[in-house]
């Protein structure tokens, strides 16, 4: 039991299922909240991952546990947790209990597929170099490129952070792309495109490693399944799923 750090033990308990905030800051009230074994007061903040707390003697489930998102964003929402120009921004359209960040970015003007999660470790591995993990990008671009620009795509650009890693290209209509990476540098498709002379009109984000959903429409999110969750975990080298 901490009066500086931790959470707000009302909060604690509501997550957990207590009922509201107010109807939490009652229970407290009324002594039937314990703190690994103490009563605890309106004011208690608790570490939810280590403190045993107690409801009319019955153990509270208050960790946290992880949560998963998946959004299709639309354009002109920035990727950020807190936007200093007050612009919207992809937290402001997903309904999550908990505080969940976005897994990498997408730059402002990009649409498309984008995860938040409260799993520190998951978006660590997702978003680590290393990962490798496959994206995969629809792409407007101006003209049509032919088919040596589509080649040097797949080879690899040289960009002003180097040279980009092989990626599968595919010409899917008149100046439409279709590319897979396994990078994640910034702007890194229409630095890709732009090197090979066609900028980028359109950028929409179809799939991350084994996540892809075409039914999910623009500025809706909605929570990955258990099984997408594992396919992911997986996908980066986590084999045995565990939750927090
Ligand atoms: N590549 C880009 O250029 N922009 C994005 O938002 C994502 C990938």
């Amino acid at each position: 039991m901490n009066d500086g750090v931790g959470e707000r033990l009302q909060k604690v308990l509501a997550r957990a299922g207590f009922g509201s905030r107010r109807a939490c800051e009652l229970l407290i009230d009324a002594g039937r909240v314990t703190i690994d074994g103490e009563v605890a007061i309106l004011g208690n903040r608790v570490d939810p991952e280590s403190c045993e707390v107690k409801v009319d003697g019955i153990l509270a489930p208050t960790a946290p546990s992880s949560v998963y998102f998946l959004l299709n964003k639309p354009l002109g929402i920035v990727t950020t947790v807190d936007d200093p120009q007050g612009r919207p921004t992809v937290l402001s359209l997903v309904n999550s209990p908990v505080r969940v960040f976005p897994v990498g970015r997408l730059d402002m003007n990009t649409e498309g597929l984008i995860i938040l999660t409260n799993d520190g470790r998951l978006t660590h591995l997702i978003t680590h170099p290393s990962s490798g993990l496959e994206k995969e990008y629809l792409v407007r671009v101006t003209g049509d490129p032919a088919p040596g620009s589509l080649r040097k795509l797949r080879d690899g650009v040289l960009l002003e952070d180097g040279l980009t890693a092989p990626a599968q290209v595919t010409r899917v209509s008149d100046g439409v792309l279709r590319i897979v990476i396994h990078e994640g540098r910034n702007r890194q498709v229409r630095r890709m495109c732009s090197a090979v002379g066609h900028d980028v009109v359109r950028l929409v984000r179809t799939r991350i490693g084994p996540i892809h959903d075409a039914t999910l429409a623009p500025g809706v999110s909605r929570q990955l399944s258990l099984s997408e969750v594992r396919r992911l975990m997986e996908s980066v080298g986590i084999s045995n799923m565990t939750t927090k």
